[in-house]
């Protein structure tokens, strides 16, 4: 009866957060999509944003600081030096899978990089970026 609870439990966990990169992605476009109509994501967009430079913080002025300027390749914390495995889902499937830790994620990075909160556009864009580069 116990390891049963587990087994329901540990599936209802994994329905709840296991989820593939092209679900995150449109959970970003639904979402941007209630705020600006006839809104697709763009690779090319969400490449412009991850190589953008910011003024808000010199340690770490655009998110290539700590994902380095391939995502396909590990990168380094700006500040602690751990390091960071590769963004891009070609090098790294677990990327985009856990809606909780992308959130997470881009909240902290956004703030701290670009000085505010991330749009909707704007992770739905990132995330096709780092689904497609190859
Ligand atoms: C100060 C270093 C740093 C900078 C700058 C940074 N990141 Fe990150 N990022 C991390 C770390 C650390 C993690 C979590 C560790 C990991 O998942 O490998 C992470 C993880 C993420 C994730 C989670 C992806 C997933 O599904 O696992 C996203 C999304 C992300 N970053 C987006 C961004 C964006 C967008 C920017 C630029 C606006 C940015 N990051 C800039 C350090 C940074």
């Amino acid at each position: 009866m116990k390891a049963m609870t587990a087994a329901a439990l540990l599936l209802a966990s994994l329905t709840c957060h296991a989820e593939t990169p092209q679900q995150v992605r449109q959970t970003y476009v639904t979402e941007a999509l209630s705020q600006q109509s006839g809104f697709a994501p763009s690779a090319k967009r969400g490449e412009a944003l991850f190589r953008q430079r910011f003024a808000i913080n010199d340690k770490m002025p655009g998110c290539t600081s700590c994902h380095t300027d391939n995502p396909l390749q590990a990168g380094q914390h700006a500040v602690t030096g751990k390091s960071v495995r590769p963004l891009a889902v070609a090098a790294n499937p677990e990327r985009f899978s856990d809606p909780a830790k992308v959130e997470k994620w881009f909240g902290r990075n956004c703030k701290e990089v670009v000085g505010r909160a991330c749009t909707p556009a704007e992770k739905a864009d990132f995330v096709t970026y780092m689904s497609e580069v190859r």
